[in-house]
């Protein structure tokens, strides 16, 4: 692996624990203006200082991001169908690496549909991104599992689909969290992170599935919805470094949450609205 392409792996791992946290607000793309992401800037914006990337398209990134951010940019280049679609597989790549060269990218990203009607197209496109990415540089991260078939979410599925990603090459694989999560990640030889998925009933919650995923062998967390669709979510932000960088205890997290609350600001009035 060059220079460049350990450069940008280990600015979005921090030496201080070796782990990440991904700030996930790349969902436009598929869900339209999603609930607290209507407004893309005022919501990212009180977010970035707490997170050690942020995943987004490039249409969210110019116009939401200023250029002086200096956090690292996981930027997802496959799209091409929305949810008014019942098959939400198929996906093309949609944003050329030459284009993540020129945003100053720190990794793309792409979905693979692992069991699903274009599971050959989106494995094809993740081999062809690998082959691009290992001549420019850029490392490639596979997000497995998204859509609405959560049934699939399973030990066994995920194995499947995250090994296949690694073995096309992918350096990152994004999924989710299951029971028997450490069998997902003893069976992948790349790191993973986890996704949040829809927000959970309450904080807690979430900061429980980080801390499980952590503690079975998980890289970081990419999680969105349970972050910007909380009331407090710089305080749920900071909860979540606590887990992944100081493996704070839930409990710990849990408090420091309950006592940030007061001292972060609030999810955005025109969020909230
Ligand atoms: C959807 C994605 C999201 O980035 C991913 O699902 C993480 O977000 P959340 O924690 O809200 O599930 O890939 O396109």
């Amino acid at each position: 692996m060059d220079w460049g392409m350990r450069n940008r792996i280990a600015r979005m791992f921090p030496a201080r624990s070796g782990h990440t946290v991904m700030l996930a607000v790349d969902h436009g793309y598929f869900m339209g203006p999603t609930r607290h992401l209507e407004n893309a800037g005022a919501t990212i914006g009180p977010l970035l200082p707490y997170c050690d990337a942020v995943a987004l398209t490039r249409g969210i990134l110019r116009t939401s991001v200023p250029p002086s951010c200096e956090v690292p940019v996981v930027l997802r280049v496959s799209g091409g169908v929305t949810v008014l679609h019942e098959d939400l597989s198929h996906e093309a790549v949609t944003t050329p690496m030459h284009e993540a060269l020129r945003l100053n990218a720190c990794a793309v990203a792409l979905s693979v549909f692992v069991g699903s009607p274009h599971e050959h197209e989106t494995l094809s496109a993740l081999g062809a991104l690998v082959s691009e990415g290992e001549s420019t540089g850029m490392p490639v991260m596979a997000i497995t599992a998204v859509g609405k078939e959560l049934e699939k979410r399973d030990a066994r599925y995920l194995a499947l689909a995250c090994r296949v990603s690694a073995e096309l090459g992918a350096h990152l694989v994004k999924t989710y969290y299951c029971d028997g999560f450490s069998k997902v990640v003893e069976a992948c030889p790349v790191p993973l992170v986890v996704a949040g998925g829809p927000k959970l009933d309450n904080e807690e919650a979430a900061l429980k599935l980080a801390h499980a995923a952590i503690a079975e062998g998980a890289s970081g967390i990419d999680m969105g919805r349970n972050i910007w669709q909380s009331p407090h979510p710089v305080a749920m932000l900071k909860a979540l470094r606590a887990i992944v960088h100081d493996r704070a205890t839930v409990r710990e997290a849990t408090e420091l949450f309950a006592g940030e609350k007061a001292n972060t600001p609030s999810a955005p009035a025109a969020a909230l609205a």
